[in-house]
């Protein structure tokens, strides 16, 4: 990692003129998307996983790129489970050390990952978004997770939410998509990491002096905010 990230570039100034709609349409409309057997798999097994952990809170660690937030936290909370999920099979590949007894790296799209979670009836303590890919081209909202039609079920899962961003706009879409979905105050807030980076990407955006933002937000688990069918897929054995 070098010391020379650049900052991101978008024509956007404010908040998506999109975003409010988006929101509307992910909170009305089903996701329909159908789970890939690799996700279901992979889900599997970290509930066989998470089953052995004797109730201890799970956290997820949700695109966890190489995984080294994912044992930063398991160190950080031992009597927690630490789950992190990221669909690069490289990325996880990465060999960064032995990993905690009480963390788990999984290899699953999190758009399928997220919806069996919360059709098994997981509750995260906590839920970590570190840095997502920001996607700053305006006609990229809907691939921001604040513009993306799993939104619902992120903010269903409940739990502590953070979310960390080097992109201001970001965090600032972000917040105003939780409060719209849920009535939850949000907000970004500044953000200066301690001594030790959680992640890769924060290492670098800190390390070239740019600025970060943060949102961290309390909420209830609510499966009803999810349209439709809550469990699409689930049980169907595809
Ligand atoms: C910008 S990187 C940040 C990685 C890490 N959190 C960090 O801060 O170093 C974003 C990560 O999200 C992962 N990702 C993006 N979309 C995903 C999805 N639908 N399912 C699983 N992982 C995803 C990417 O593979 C990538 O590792």
């Amino acid at each position: 990692m070098t010391a020379r990230s650049r900052s991101i570039v978008s024509r956007q100034t404010g908040p998506h003129e999109d975003l409010s709609r988006r929101v509307v349409r992910a909170l009305t409309n089903p996701l329909r998307k159908p789970i890939a057997e690799h996700t279901r798999e992979a889900f599997a097994w970290a509930r066989d996983w998470l089953d052995n952990r004797d109730g201890a809170p799970l956290i997820l660690d949700a695109g966890c790129g190489v995984g080294l937030s994912t044992r930063r936290l398991a160190e950080q909370h031992p009597a927690t489970a630490v789950i992190g999920v990221d669909r690069s099979a490289d990325r996880l590949a990465r060999d960064h050390g032995r990993l905690p007894d009480n963390a788990l790296l999984v290899r699953a799209d999190l758009i399928d990952f997220w919806r069996l979670a919360l059709a098994e009836g997981w509750r995260p303590a906590r839920h970590f978004l570190l840095y997502p890919n920001p996607y700053p081209k305006t006609a990229h909202l809907k691939m921001r997770w604040q513009g993306h039609p799993v939104l619902p079920v992120i903010l269903a899962l409940g739990g502590r939410l953070e979310l960390r961003s080097n992109w201001r706009l970001y965090v600032e879409e972000f917040a105003l998509a939780v409060t719209q979905a849920t009535g939850v105050a949000a907000a970004a807030a500044p953000f200066t990491p301690g001594e030790a980076c959680l992640t890769p990407f924060e290492q670098k955006y800190h390390a070239s002096g740019q600025a970060l933002w943060r949102l961290v937000v309390e909420l209830p688990h609510d499966p009803g905010l999810v349209p439709g069918d809550p469990q699409p897929g689930v049980g169907e054995g595809k």
